[in-house]
């Protein structure tokens, strides 16, 4: 879709809001909370959004973007670059972060990661009889937490920013959580690691998280065996080396496939696979989607055998 930048506003130090729509008034696809869109910025760079406007309004998606001083440049074209007016392609939502029904839920946001909760929170205190929920959001200080306001209207939210209160205290959280609860955390990645580490000492609660970005990690070890890589919409065959990805093996040949993350987390490379078997090295898909064998995240995932693997592109 293409879709017009109708307004930015400064949410909160280093964090822009984007609000775009479709010049012709179309409907945009609907989408629920926890959803992301892939947005094509004017350098061609696809970076991913959490949808974070009011779910009331089929014509328009809001964003909100964090300034990403040390990244690889897509926020800092959002910030200093777009305007509104411009046009940019937007795909439909994408979610790998979906809110499920529960008795109770514990919400935990960090910083940027208050996006998708935010549009979870809204969705459930909008029905008639919102389930019990605990909110919290933790910030490095006020001035850089975005929808503070819009947080505050819906009351019971507890704020802790770390200049004044240190971190949210996780161990405490979890403990006070009734059986059955869904944990849903968006945040940096210290914060999802310690989420994950904690929640494994409560097999009674289900723990979701959302990764914005890579984890930090030791050097990638060598991938393992070459195999071959089939485009089936050219007939071209590729080699993908012992210590390179599919995905990098197909830029050779087709620089247009889109991809972001080139960590397996984001969705933005995944590709239908007409052939071959499929050794699956992301989280990102279901069982289900794994044993259909019929679409992979090419910078991460491999032939699992060393056989040739054919490509929908
Ligand atoms: C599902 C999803 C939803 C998202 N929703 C939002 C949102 O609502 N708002 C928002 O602002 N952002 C969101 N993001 C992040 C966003 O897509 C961009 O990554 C972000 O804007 C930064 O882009 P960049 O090009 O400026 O920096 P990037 O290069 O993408 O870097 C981001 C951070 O990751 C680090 N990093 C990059 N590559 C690696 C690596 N290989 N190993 C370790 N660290 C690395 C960088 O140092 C930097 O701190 C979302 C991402 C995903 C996957
Ligand atoms: S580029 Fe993000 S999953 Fe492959």
């Amino acid at each position: 879709m293409k879709l017009r930048v109708i307004q930015q506003r400064l949410e909160a130090a280093g964090v822009i809001s984007v609000v775009l729509e479709d010049d012709a008034g179309r409907r945009l696809p609907a989408w629920a909370p926890g959803a992301h869109v892939p947005v094509t910025l004017s350098s061609g760079v696809v970076r991913q959004y959490s949808l974070c406007g009011p779910r009331d309004d089929p014509h328009r998606y809001t964003i909100a973007v964090l300034l990403v001083v040390d990244g690889r440049g897509g926020s800092r074209e959002v910030h200093q670059s777009l305007r509104v007016g411009d046009v940019i392609e937007v795909g439909p939502p994408r979610n790998d972060f979906e809110l499920l029904p529960a008795p109770s839920y514990l919400f935990i946001a960090g910083g940027i990661g208050v996006t998708p909760i935010l549009a979870m929170v809204e969705a459930l205190r909008a029905q008639t009889d919102p389930p019990p929920m605990r909110v919290v959001y933790g910030g490095r200080n006020r001035s850089a937490m975005a929808f503070l306001d819009r947080l505050a209207t819906l009351g019971g939210v507890e704020v802790i920013c770390e200049a004044e209160a240190g971190r949210p205290d996780l161990a405490a959280l979890f403990a006070d959580a009734a059986a059955g609860t869904r944990v849903y955390c968006c945040g940096p990645p210290a914060m999802l690691t310690a989420v994950q580490e904690v929640g494994d000492a409560y097999p009674d609660l289900s723990v979701h998280i959302e990764r914005f970005t890579a984890v930090v990690r030791d050097p990638a070890p060598v991938a393992d065996g070459a195999f071959d890589v089939e485009l089936a919409r050219t007939g071209v065959t590729v080699t993908v080396g012992r210590s390179t990805s599919v995905l990098d093996a197909v830029l050779e040949v087709a620089p247009d496939t889109a991809f972001s993350c080139t960590d397996g987390f984001c969705g933005t490379c995944e590709t239908k696979v007409l052939a071959g078997e499929i050794d699956h090295r992301v989280s990102l898909l279901t069982d289900d989607e794994r044993q259909s064998n019929s679409t992979m995240m090419i910078c991460v995932s491999r032939s699992s055998c060393g056989g040739k693997l054919i490509l929908d592109l």
